[in-house]
C-alpha cells in the first residue's frame, strides 16, 4: 500500500513548488548526488572577509615584503556548480520584466519588513559587463535604484574610468531589500534573493560578471574563501568570466585599495575590448 503523506508534510511542499514557480523553475531532473560529488567544496577561510558594511570584517592587507609568507594553502579550485544545480536550466522566454513580476512586492525573507523599495537592478538590459553588489543602503532604499549613495558615486567613478558610462553596463544586488542598519545579509535572506539574481544574470548574459565585495562573490560562487585570496583572478562562472574585487564603500575606508581594484577592472577592460590607459612612461 502507498504511504500516505501527512499534511503538514504535503503543505509545506506545496509551498515551496509554489515558491519555484514563481521563479519560474519547472524542471528537477538534475542528479544532483553525482553533481555535487563532481564538485569539491571549497574550504572554509580562516581569515575575515572585507566587508564593504563592518570594518570589524576587514581583509588582511598585503603582508609588508620583508614579512614570511605563511607557508601556502592549496586553494581549491572555485566552483560554483554545485549549489547553483537546481537553478543551472534557463528559464525559457525570461525577461527582466517577468523577473521584475515574479518578485512583486516581495515578502519572501524578512528583509521585506524594513524596506521602503525594492531595489531590482539598473542599466543596459544587454550589457556585456554586469556589477553585482551586496545590497541596497539608505539611499538605495529611498530611491529604489541601485548604488546611488557615497559607494555608488565611487562605482560610477570607477565604471567612468574605464571608459564607460553607467548605462553601458548593469548594476545589481545580491539581496533587493536593505538590511537593517546596513547589516551583512544573512544567508537566509542571500539563499532567498540570489535565484533572482541568477535569473537576472542569465537573462542579460554578459560576457564578464564584477563581483564587488564579498558578500556578491560568495554568493556567486558558493565559496568561504576569503575574497583576499582570489580577488583579481578570473573565475570561471557557469561558462562566463567572473572578477571578484573589493565592494567600493571598503575602498571609501581604506583608498590604498583603489590600486588592486583599478588593476582587477583593467582586466575586466582587457577582457571586454576597452581601449587600456597609456602606461605612465618611466
Ligand atoms: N552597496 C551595495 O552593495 N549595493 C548598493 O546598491 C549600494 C551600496
Amino acid at each position: 500500500m502507498p504511504h500516505a503523506i501527512p499534511e503538514s508534510l504535503q503543505t509545506k511542499i506545496e509551498e515551496r513548488l509554489r515558491y519555484y514557480q514563481d521563479l519560474n523553475i519547472r524542471l528537477f531532473y538534475r542528479d544532483r548526488v553525482a553533481h555535487r560529488a563532481a564538485a569539491p567544496e571549497t574550504p572554509v577561510a580562516s581569515r575575515p572577509e572585507p566587508s564593504p558594511r563592518s570594518a570589524a570584517q576587514e581583509p588582511v592587507l598585503p603582508r609588508p615584503k620583508n614579512m614570511p609568507a605563511a607557508p601556502p594553502a592549496a586553494p581549491a579550485p572555485i566552483t560554483s556548480s554545485a549549489a547553483l544545480s537546481l537553478f543551472e536550466e534557463k528559464v525559457p522566454g525570461d525577461t527582466l520584466l517577468k523577473i521584475r513580476e515574479d518578485l512583486g512586492e516581495c515578502t519572501r525573507c524578512k528583509l521585506h519588513k524594513g524596506r521602503n523599495k525594492l531595489v531590482f537592478g539598473d542599466g543596459n538590459p544587454h550589457a556585456q559587463l554586469v556589477f553585482v553588489g551586496e545590497g541596497p543602503g539608505a539611499d538605495e532604499d529611498l530611491q529604489g535604484l541601485p548604488f546611488v549613495g557615497r559607494a555608488g558615486k565611487l562605482l560610477t567613478q570607477m565604471i567612468e574610468a574605464m571608459g564607460l558610462q553607467r548605462k553601458d553596463v548593469y548594476i545589481c544586488n545580491v539581496v533587493k531589500c536593505r538590511p537593517p542598519e546596513n547589516r551583512t545579509p544573512e544567508p537566509d535572506e542571500v539563499q532567498t534573493c540570489s535565484p533572482f539574481l541568477l535569473r537576472q544574470l542569465d537573462v542579460i548574459n554578459p560576457k564578464v560578471v564584477v563581483c564587488l565585495g564579498a558578500c556578491a562573490s560568495k554568493a556567486l560562487l558558493q565559496t568561504n574563501r576569503g575574497i583576499s585570496q582570489y580577488r583579481g583572478e578570473w573565475q570561471d562562472w557557469r561558462g562566463r568570466k567572473l572578477m571578484a574585487t573589493y565592494h567600493p564603500a571598503y575602498l571609501l575606508r581604506n583608498p590604498p585599495a583603489k590600486a588592486d581594484v583599478w588593476k582587477d577592472l583593467q582586466k575586466v577592460m582587457a577582457e571586454l575590448g576597452l581601449p587600456l590607459p597609456k602606461k605612465k612612461s618611466p
